[in-house]
């Protein structure tokens, strides 16, 4: 769901920054077959933060094509990504994606299911990006917590679920759980010990600080 004036997306959209040729193709490939990626707005948004907070290791939940995880990589001057994904099929193009990404940036992809692939991570990362299956947000963001470096933030995706967590939204019988999951996270993680803020970018973007109790040492 867009939720910017089309004047202000048409600006927006000669803000963003260029991309490696590769990069620039691996969108375009993606959005011609219908496979999600990342808004540009939201791309635009990431890239500010990991420069601004130094950030050096990330940890992605929902690889998709790797296009994230990349735009990710070309960001980061050195470090680490780890990113999860569960669709076979995907997790092997990205593993593809990958494969051909030649910078200092360490990537690691762990094929299956996020929630398995949290329990045996070792952080800290810096920063945490939920961008998967949108009925495990609280899910994702709880395990995250562990993971997170002192100082880190976790960033979660499409949080306004295209639309569907507004008050008087029509949705479908089979979207229901997952949206009812999303609001639910949405109110968790705007409340104490929790700090949030919801960026009205792509479909929705929410930027967390875990609350003090639950940091790592
Ligand atoms: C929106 S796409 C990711 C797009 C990617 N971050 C990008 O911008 O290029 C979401 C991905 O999360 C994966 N996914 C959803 N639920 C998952 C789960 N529980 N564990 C691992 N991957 C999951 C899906 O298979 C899908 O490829």
């Amino acid at each position: 769901m867009k939720v910017i004036y089309p004047q202000v997306q048409a600006f927006l959209a000669t803000t963003h920054g260029e991309n490696s040729e590769s990069l620039e193709a691996l969108r375009k490939k993606a959005l011609e077959n219908h496979v999600p990626i990342i808004d540009r707005d939201v791309e635009s948004f990431l890239k500010f933060m990991i420069r601004a907070k130094g950030v050096r290791e990330i940890l992605e939940i929902g690889t998709g094509v790797a296009y994230s995880t990349l735009v990710f990589a070309e960001t980061l001057e050195k470090g680490r990504i780890v990113t999860l994904e569960r669709n076979s099929l995907r997790a092997e193009e990205a593993g593809r994606n990958i494969e051909a990404y030649q910078g200092p940036v360490a990537i690691t992809l762990i094929p299956g299911e996020a929630l398995e692939s949290l329990q045996t991570l070792e952080g800290p990362f810096d920063l945490i990006f939920i961008d998967g299956g949108k009925s495990h947000y609280r899910a994702f963001f709880e395990a995250g917590v562990r993971l997170l470096a002192p100082g880190g933030m976790i960033i979660s995706d499409n949080v306004f679920y295209q639309g569907r967590i507004f008050p008087g939204a029509t949705v479908a019988r089979r979207n229901r759980t997952s949206t009812r999951a999303m609001q639910q996270f949405l109110l968790e993680a705007l409340e104490p010990p929790r700090h949030s803020v919801v960026l009205p970018l792509g479909d929705g973007l929410l930027l967390s600080l875990p609350g003090e109790k639950e940091v790592c040492p």
